[in-house]
């Protein structure tokens, strides 16, 4: 298997001078190419700093962060903006499309940032558009979608360039239960489609049998679990 993304001895710490926060100690982790991973923990557990941190949108305090086996530590702001544009996907609790695009503008920036060519954007737009059942949406804004639809458009996003990690914070937390069961299940399909890492924070604990691996926060500390133990629901909590 190929390893796309490795955390070492990942630390970060908020605050300064005795008021310090640890929130996470010394986080060990790789991801494999296809491997789709759910995160769970309390509320204020690190489970967005972590994945800000996966994303190169946060320094960890210490530890590496290695990007196929390439350590992105030293990296300038400009090179870390180009690890995302090539290699990252992300979504959010709220799509965040731009109010005033199109659907099919909203994506093809995407691939624009990437350097793709307008000949690939456009054949990637129609593949995406079709597997997720938006072609009648291509040409209206998001205001005119529903929260759902607007997660299918974000799924489409996150994947329109190719990468090959797909983070996504809490992306069905604005939805009823059956909506956000399905854009999780289109995620995992598609993600799993391009092989792509796919590492999900979730706060519902009826998703976790969807995923490969389940990671777990709790005081600074991340620990896997088993879909065995989990499906008997024995020691996991919840806020
Ligand atoms: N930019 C920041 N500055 C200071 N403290 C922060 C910052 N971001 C998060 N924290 C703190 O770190 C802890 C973890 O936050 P977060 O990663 O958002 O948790 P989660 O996503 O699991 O709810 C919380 O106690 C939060 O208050
Ligand atoms: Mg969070």
């Amino acid at each position: 298997m190929k390893s796309i993304l490795t955390c070492q001895g990942i630390t970060k710490s908020y605050g300064s001078g005795d008021i310090i926060e640890n929130v996470l100690k010394q986080v060990d982790l790789e991801f494999f190419e296809g491997q789709a991973s759910v995160l769970i923990g309390p509320s204020g557990s690190g489970k967005t700093t972590l994945l800000s941190i996966l994303g190169c949108l946060l320094a960890p305090s210490e530890g590496q962060l290695l990007i196929a086996d390439q350590s992105v530590n030293f990296f300038d702001k400009s090179s870390l903006t180009e690890v995302r544009r090539q290699k990252l996907g992300f979504i959010f609790q709220h799509a965040q499309l731009l109010p005033f695009l199109t659907i099919e503008e909203n994506l093809a920036i995407v691939g624009r940032n990437a350097g793709m060519n307008d000949a690939d954007i456009k054949q990637r737009l129609d593949n995406l558009l079709q597997r997720l059942e938006l072609q009648a949406m291509r040409y209206k804004h998001p205001n005119q979608l529903s929260g759902g639809q607007r997660q299918r458009v974000a799924i489409a996003r996150a994947l329109l360039h190719r990468p090959s990690i797909v983070l996504a914070d809490e992306p069905t937390a604005a939805l009823d239960w059956l909506t956000g069961k399905t854009v999780v299940e289109l995620l995992l399909e598609q993600a799993r489609l391009e092989k792509a890492v796919l590492v999900v924070v979730t706060h519902d604990t009826r998703m976790l049998p969807l995923f490969d691996r389940i990671l777990s926060i709790a005081d600074g500390l991340l620990s896997e679990q088993q879909q065995t133990a989990i499906a008997d629901n024995t020691f996991y909590t919840q806020t």
